[in-house]
């Protein structure tokens, strides 16, 4: 009964007369659920106001309830109404960078319900570039509580047909509104604390963020498994995430010596293997994936262009998930710009094991 509804992602005053939109707004003022897409990958949409609406958002996709929601607004004054005790710097970067994909945790205001807080005394707050997702907020007259709208666990969606592969029958609506642009969640960055924080990277870069805040603490949950005592700030950081089903590993060294790895693995063995390499490798498996039927060689994108690879990762991973692949080997990447979120992502998928060849 999840009614699916496409939209082309047109201009927003035209966007404000469809009668599509007006109908996933009245479904969130009504406490439903709403899919939506945003630049970053889709999100499942409620009332953040809604202690009722966010807890359905838990429901639906399965997720426990420590992990808060991002709070999706459609103009830079609306951050006011759900933050207090707002530093400088956040409007430096929110000039900068909203619409966009960024987000920024904040010292919340008590109407925000823990159901959406997750209990904790900070929000995080998103202002998205992206027409449909704008509109429906508009439309709706309250901030919209999103997180991705996957099942927990499971890999982003990128395209509609992933939501409707993990939501379909759970949530009101889905809008389909085409392919996301950037393919990885935004950039979280903690401005609650003297020096502000990246807890998750994204398509706005820890260069770019340095350029506008004088130093920048990266949350050491980006880089590797958290051990002991230590806690992530953001605690969607803590769960094995973005997961495929396989066993996925990811091999890192110098190009040859990768490439030799990878070649290794597969050459041998009679499990099905998925191997993720780029546009420029992908020849270099053609004699052993025309002769093996158990090696599937899928590229990710171009080493050239690290965006295209961001923008396949999740759709990749899902595709590895419908071959019903047992392993996974993963190349590595440069962790500068864009390439340090396409990391943590992988680094995620892959558990973080990592094999240094
Ligand atoms: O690009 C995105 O950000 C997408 C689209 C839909 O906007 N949304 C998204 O939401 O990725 P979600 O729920 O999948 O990820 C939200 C992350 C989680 O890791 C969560 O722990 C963290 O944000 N988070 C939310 N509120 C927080 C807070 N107050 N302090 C620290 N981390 C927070
Ligand atoms: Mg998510």
């Amino acid at each position: 009964e999840t009614i699916v509804k496409k939209i082309d992602n047109k201009d927003i005053d035209k966007l404000y007369q469809d009668e599509d939109i007006r109908l996933a707004a009245d479904i969130i003022k009504s406490g439903g659920l709403v899919a939506f897409p945003t630049e970053t990958v889709y999100g499942l949409g409620a009332d953040a106001f809604m202690e009722e609406a966010a807890k359905k958002i838990y429901a639906a996709k399965g997720r426990p309830s420590d992990n808060p929601l991002i709070v999706h607004i459609s103009e830079i004054r609306e951050v006011d109404d759900i933050a207090e005790c707002i530093p400088d710097i956040f409007y430096s970067l929110a000039k900068k960078y909203w619409p966009g994909p960024m987000t920024v945790v904040l010292k919340k205001r008590n109407i925000v319900p823990d159901a959406t807080s997750g209990g904790l005394d900070t929000v995080a707050v998103r202002l998205p570039d992206n027409n449909i997702a704008r509109a429906i907020i508009k439309e709706s007259g309250v901030p919209i509580a999103a997180p991705s709208a996957n099942t927990s666990g499971r890999p982003s969606p990128t395209k509609a047909i992933h939501v409707l592969e993990d939501m379909n029958g759970k949530i009101d609506m889905i809008i389909d509104g085409g392919t996301v642009g950037i393919g990885v969640e935004s950039t979280i960055i903690d401005l609650t604390s003297d020096i502000p924080t990246l807890l998750r990277p994204g398509a706005v870069t820890l260069e770019m963020l340095e350029n506008t805040c004088k130093r920048v603490d990266v949350d050491p949950a980006i880089e590797h498994l958290l051990t002991g005592n230590e806690v992530p700030k953001a605690p969607g950081m803590k769960y094995k995430h973005y997961a495929p089903k396989a066993d996925m590993k990811l091999v890192r060294g110098n190009e040859s010596d990768v490439l030799k790895y990878l070649k290794g693995q597969i050459q041998n063995s009679d499990r099905l293997i998925a191997v993720l390499t780029v546009d420029e490798h992908k020849d270099m498996f053609d004699t052993v994936s025309s002769e093996k039927l158990n090696i599937k060689v899928l590229s990710l994108g171009s080493s050239k262009n690290p965006e295209s690879i961001a923008y396949n990762l999740f759709d990749i991973l899902r595709k590895c998930d419908e071959l019903g692949v047992e392993y996974i080997f993963s190349e590595s990447f440069d962790e500068r710009g864009i390439g340090k979120a396409i990391m943590n992502r992988l680094k995620k998928a892959a558990g973080f094991e990592i094999i240094d060849v």
